[in-house]
């Protein structure tokens, strides 16, 4: 199975190699835990060290302050969308706006958004740079739209088989309260081809990221939970070192 490196030394280390080309992969954590860091240094990786378009879909962050805070990384997001090596489509304005809104060059209507305007969002802008790599972040507030259980698993089926019908290798971020070992299993964790979880844990005197892959179809990993830290470079994941089992979690953890 062809491998598409992540960017993050340790974390391709984690993967041996990278992702799965041509799949979709559930990013999960809390508030704060990097999602959007550790997807954008996945874009940004691959436009500037592997020659890969990226389509970055945001469903949450105002795009200039997203190049802002990722200018604090040195990553030049506007010169890559200059280069047409980045495309970055700002859909957010479903969550502000009523009526129709312009998402990219689609006119969609607000009631209708879902996850199928959404494909068709990504597709239309994912041809025009020939996009390799796709981010969504967060999908979380789409998948609560759905409140019938297996109307809601139909629907992110579908859009996960979608987006790897295009070819592309897909990261889709979606925000938990809390990442616990007992946590609530959602249909997304199900369906998705794989699964990464940033947890945060509590030890003493500090606080302890950490990153796991829970799952990943087709090829062997390390499926222990390794430290990762949030540095002036980006995400930094230690995969050698011991992995964080029996730290216990307190309950303050649970309401980050
Ligand atoms: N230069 C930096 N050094 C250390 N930590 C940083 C730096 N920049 C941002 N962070 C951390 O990254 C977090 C934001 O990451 P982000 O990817 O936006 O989280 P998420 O998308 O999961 O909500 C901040 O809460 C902060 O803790
Ligand atoms: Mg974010």
């Amino acid at each position: 199975m062809k491998r598409i490196p992540i960017g993050i030394d340790g974390l391709d280390k984690m993967l041996n190699g990278g992702l799965p080309s041509s799949r979709c992969i559930l990013v999960c954590g809390g508030p704060g835990s990097g999602k959007t860091i550790l997807s954008t240094q996945f874009l940004h990786y691959g436009a500037v060290q592997c020659g890969e378009s990226g389509l970055y879909v945001s469903l949450d962050e105002n795009i200039t302050q997203l190049k802002e805070e990722m200018a604090g990384f040195g990553w030049d997001l506007e010169k890559l969308e200059k280069k047409g090596k980045l495309a970055i489509v700002d859909a957010s304005p479903i969550r502000h706006l009523p009526g129709e809104v312009k998402i990219g060059d689609l006119w969609v209507g607000k009631r209708d958004f879902s996850l199928v305007s959404l494909i068709e969002v990504i597709k239309e802008n994912a041809k025009k740079i020939n996009a390799k790599r796709v981010v969504i972040d967060p999908i979380t507030a789409l998948t609560f739209q759905y409140h019938d259980v297996s109307e809601r698993r139909t629907a992110i089926l579908d859009f996960f088989e979608a987006l790897s019908n295009l070819g592309t290798t897909s990261l889709v971020t979606t925000e938990l309260r809390s990442v616990t070992l007992e946590r609530e299993i959602r249909a997304e964790e199900f369906l998705a081809h794989g699964v990464i979880l940033l947890h945060v844990f509590i030890s003493e005197r500090e606080i302890v990221r950490g990153i796991q892959i829970e799952k990943m179809r087709g090829i062997e990993h390390d499926n222990q939970i390794r430290p990762y830290k949030i540095t002036e470079n980006g995400i930094e994941v230690f995969s050698q070192e011991e992995p964080l089992v029996g730290i216990h979690i307190t309950a303050s953890a649970l309401q980050i």
